[in-house]
């Protein structure tokens, strides 16, 4: 008798939890499709977070768009973003079990879901630096991922990539994000100094220290979340 009560009890317990959890994945995917779908992710943003002068007196402007209007408008931006991909990581993955595969850097980076914001010179118009982000489910959890962070080498140390970042966390709190998540690799000691110093840490997900994986997952929790 005992026993038919605390089976009924577990019963309970777990459908309630199954519940529960299929009701946390539902509201995680609802706020990944609205975010991810919407016209311009980026409206919720400032111009004090998009507009802004640098150091150097570079007035930078932070553009958001998708892949397929990048594709249709400015085919240029996209071969531009990846010859700087190429220029500043081809290295990097080379000297890792990763390799260097372009044919699938360039279908990652022009993968329908993919939203970049585009830093340019006011003034000359430039192209300065990029960054590839979407809206994804990552371990069950809704996050804002970012693919790729790359600055024109004499764009550097001029806080566009600090900038970039911050206007990523803007967008995750406002679309109720959990998390900022990126990967870096462990042999590019200048961008995980770069991302610790904005306040990024191990993921509970990235590979250990122990492990042989040449990457890190790190991330930032939301605000507000
Ligand atoms: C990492 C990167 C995106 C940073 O962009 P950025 O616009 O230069 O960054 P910010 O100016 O906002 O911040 C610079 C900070 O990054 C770190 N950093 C930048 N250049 C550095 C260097 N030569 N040596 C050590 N640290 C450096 C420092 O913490 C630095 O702060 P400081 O300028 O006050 O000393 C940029 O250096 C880059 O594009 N690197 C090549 C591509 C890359 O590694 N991307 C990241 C892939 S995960």
């Amino acid at each position: 008798m005992v026993r038919v009560r605390r089976s009924r009890f577990l019963k309970g317990v777990r459908s309630a939890m199954a519940k529960r959890f299929s009701g946390r994945l539902y509201t995680a995917e609802r706020r990944v499709r609205e975010a991810q779908h919407h016209s311009d992710p980026s409206s919720c943003c400032k111009p004090e977070v998009t507009i802004f002068a640098t150091p150097k007196n570079h007035e930078i402007t932070l553009e958001c768009h998708s892949v397929k209007r990048l594709k249709e408008k400015e085919p240029h931006i996209v071969e531009w973003m990846f010859s700087l991909t190429e220029q500043n990581m081809k290295s990097l993955y080379e000297s890792c079990a990763w390799g260097w595969n372009p044919t699938a850097k360039y279908k990652e980076m022009t993968e329908s879901g993919a939203w970049y914001l585009i830093a340019k010179d006011y003034k000359n118009s430039s192209l300065a630096g990029f960054c590839h982000f979407r809206f994804v489910i990552d371990y069950g959890v809704e996050v804002l991922y970012c693919y790729e962070l790359q600055v024109e080498q004499q764009y550097r140390s001029e806080k566009i990539g600090s900038k970039i970042m911050l206007m990523l966390e803007t967008m995750s709190a406002h679309w109720k994000m959990k998390k900022v998540v990126l990967t870096v690799l462990r042999h590019n000691p200048r961008a995980i100094r770069f991302y610790m110093d904005l306040g990024y840490t191990f993921d509970e997900t990235s590979p250990s220290c122990e492990e042989p994986e040449p990457h890190y997952i790190f991330s930032k929790p939301t605000l507000a979340n």
